[in-house]
């Protein structure tokens, strides 16, 4: 088997481009391809268009010493790897138009020999689908349809389980699920994960890994709406759930994780879904998590709707819109979600802190008025702590006598 000594990375968001560049910094030329021109163009200066500790610099040295280029259109390679987004519709069914488009792209320029390993979340079944595509596009190669046969070109599925904000460290240092279609596929990508993965690289067919990253990201969210739908019940028998969980987890063999306004980001929020699409009448438990996590920020709206009923012009300030601690994140932010529904709601005027941010979001915008902390608290009637950054932490809460304080994070003692 000759050695991988190039790769082309399809899609240059947080996934694509920093596993781009820690693959160039091993010495391996990587063409890195996204639609986007500006990213492109952006990543071809040695800059980066995300945020994400120190990648600015790595990047900026391995497009120097040229291991790493972008374009637009793919260009031959020993392995191609996808990493573009895979959202749901609106009825929660995976969308994976942007993974066919990959697909169709990358087909034209396919040799026998090649990898293909797909690292965007999925749902069971897509490796064999996205093989399904490149054969249609190339009928002169042989793909693997079915798991076990042999072929031309090689696939695997590896999903990625990085942590924003520390994504260079994790991408080294994390195992590896490695799903080949084929024994060959497994094969292969274990050996282009081995130039840069210092974690364990586990071998399993591509349905269980596909099945593990879901199965993660499902095991978190069930966790969460065990702790969401405590905090309702402790709310209607006027019980602390914070002291109860503390109590509760002395227990040697339990641990009730922390309730919140919701469950956000792009991964937990969504991931389950593809395994209610897939299996509707078995995933009882994870339908019902993912129902109870998306029924809080409703829940918050409502306390704040009654603590302002019998005020005439209430001020409401919203502290936090990221969608955890301490980033600058707002993508699926359930944060974000309450402060807009407050604000088309007309429940008053609405004021957002968030000290990770210069402005606000398209969906917020014209509707809440951007403060900080010190305004904002001096404002307002009524106080909605949404996220537990380290700044809210050290506000004098005590002292804010007179005011409604809607404490969704536990911090106010
Ligand atoms: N961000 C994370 O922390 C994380 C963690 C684990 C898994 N994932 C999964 O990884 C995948 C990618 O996520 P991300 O956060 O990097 O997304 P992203 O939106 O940051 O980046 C995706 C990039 O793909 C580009 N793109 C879209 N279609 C393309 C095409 N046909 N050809 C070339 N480029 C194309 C987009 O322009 C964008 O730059 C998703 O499936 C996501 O669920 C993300």
């Amino acid at each position: 088997m000759a050695p991988i000594r190039s790769v082309s990375m399809i899609g240059l968001g947080y996934i694509g481009l920093p596993t781009a560049t820690v693959i160039a910094s091993r010495g391996i030329k990587v063409h890195g391809v996204d639609v986007h021109q500006h990213v492109v163009d952006t990543i071809n200066r040695g800059e980066i268009h995300i945020i994400e500790p120190d990648l600015d610099l790595l990047v900026h040295q391995v497009v120097k010493e040229g291991f790493l280029s972008a374009t637009t259109a793919p260009q031959p390679a020993d392995a191609f790897m996808i990493a573009v987004p895979t959202p749901f519709k609106n009825d929660h069914e995976p969308d994976l138009a942007y993974v066919e488009a990959a697909a169709r792209s990358i087909a034209p320029v396919l040799a026998a020999g090649n990898l293909v390993v797909l690292e965007s979340t999925s749902p069971v079944g897509a490796t064999e689908q996205l093989s399904a595509w490149l054969a249609e596009a190339r009928p002169d190669l042989k793909f693997p349809h079915q798991a076990g046969e042999e072929a031309d070109v090689h696939l695997a599925y590896c999903p990625e389980r990085v942590l924003p904000g520390h994504i260079l460290r994790e991408l080294i240092s994390n195992d590896r699920i490695i799903g080949g279609m084929t024994a060959k596929g497994a094969d292969l990508a274990s050996e282009l994960y081995g130039t840069f993965v210092q974690g364990e690289r586990l071998k399993t067919d591509a349905r269980t890994a596909e099945m593990a990253k879901l199965t993660e990201n499902a095991f978190r969210d069930v966790n969460i709406a065990f702790a969401n739908e405590l905090s309702l019940i402790c709310d209607r028998l006027k019980i602390n759930v914070w002291e109860l969980i503390r109590l509760a987890n002395h227990h040697p063999r339990v641990n009730i994780l922390q309730p919140g306004p919701g469950v956000g980001g792009h991964c937990i929020a969504v991931d389950p879904w593809f395994i209610v699409d897939s299996a509707p009448n078995e995933a009882r438990l994870i339908r019902t998590a993912r129902e109870v996590n998306d029924g809080k920020p409703g829940y918050v709206v409502n306390k704040v709707k009654e603590a302002a009923h019998d005020l005439a012009a209430p001020v409401v300030a919203c502290l936090g819109l990221a969608f955890k601690a301490n980033i600058d994140d707002l993508r699926e932010s359930p944060s974000v979600e309450i402060v807009r529904r407050l604000a088309d709601d007309g429940v008053g005027k609405i004021l957002a802190v968030e000290p990770h941010v210069e402005a606000l979001p398209a969906s917020l915008s014209g509707k809440v008025e951007l403060a900080d902390a010190a305004t904002a608290l001096n404002r307002a009637d009524i106080v909605v702590l949404l996220v537990d950054h380290d700044q809210f932490k050290a506000i004098p809460w005590g002292a804010l006598q007179g005011k409604s304080i809607i404490d969704t994070r536990g911090i106010v003692r």
